[in-house]
């Protein structure tokens, strides 16, 4: 069984989301036959051991073993919900990550009540940053232009842009408190933690012009929800993704990097 659209999740755009809906598919499956199980049996008691019919308790109890039977199997079948899907799908996200140098390297830091995005430009390199020169209009990253690595440095409020296709690594951070980074239709959930940089990694797949073709909805944007209720400001910490062909991307990024390294109009 491969479909499970039947589930209602959200559409499916990362590579890696299969098994997340298989592994949520095949629980649910499982959980329904449990659920019958259980409830056809309670029904059973309650009918069979009514008080009309058995008005002393009977307190030898069932000899048969067939309720050992059962009990064995739930755990087998739990046993190959946690070996057979869970463990795989946690091991290849933890050991398959892919090596910096095959993706892209975005950093992500949650404050209260915004994504703050950061990407090396062109050179690769994260530029210094340093929290004296933190402002929350201008600078919220803190991030020290005089550094030459600094120089093409990109950084956006809200706005993650991705290339389809390549190994995205979120390197995510937090300013203050516990945020989350979860993006449903990527199939990542993730907790920024203060004091932690916690990489996270994904193949986005379908672009957002695509998604959009496909829902109907030309509306249609991918969204960072914070997960994690981090303040008054929560419910409205949203960022959006925007996945692009490989071009398209490098056109916005090459955009933004003349705008980063354009002369100062404050002349400082
Ligand atoms: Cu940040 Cu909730």
């Amino acid at each position: 069984m491969t479909n499970w659209t039947w589930l209602g999740l959200p559409p499916l755009a990362a590579a890696h989301g299969g098994q997340v809906d298989a592994l949520i598919g095949w629980t649910h499956l499982f959980m329904l036959v449990l659920f019958l199980g259980w409830g056809g049996f309670f029904t059973y008691a309650l009918i069979r051991f009514r008080r009309s019919r058995q008005p002393v308790a009977n307190y030898t109890g069932a000899t048969s073993h067939t309720s050992s039977y059962l009990e064995v199997a739930v755990a087998v079948v739990e046993a190959v919900l946690l070996v057979g899907f869970s463990i795989p799908l946690w091991a290849a996200r933890v050991d398959h990550a892919p090596r910096e140098s095959d993706a892209l390297l975005v950093e992500v830091t949650g404050e209260q009540f915004a994504w703050n995005i950061h990407y090396a430009g062109p050179d690769g390199k994260f530029g210094r940053t340093d929290v004296n020169l933190l402002d929350l209009q201008s600078n919220p990253l803190g991030i020290d232009r005089a550094d030459a690595a600094a120089k093409d440095d990109v950084t956006t409020v809200n706005q993650l842009y991705l290339p389809v296709d390549k190994p995205i690594i979120v390197r995510l951070r937090s300013k203050d408190v516990i945020h989350s980074f979860g993006v449903p239709e990527f199939r990542v959930k993730q907790d920024a933690i203060p004091g932690l940089t916690i990489p996270i990694w994904f193949v986005p797949n379908v672009t957002t012009a695509e998604m959009r073709r496909r829902t109907g909805n030309a509306e249609f944007q991918y969204e960072i929800a914070c997960a994690q209720l981090c303040g008054l400001g929560h419910a409205r910490m949203r960022g959006f993704v925007t996945v692009q062909t490989a071009d398209e991307f490098k056109k916005w990024l090459d955009e933004k990097v003349t705008e980063a390294s354009a002369p100062d109009p404050f002349g400082s």
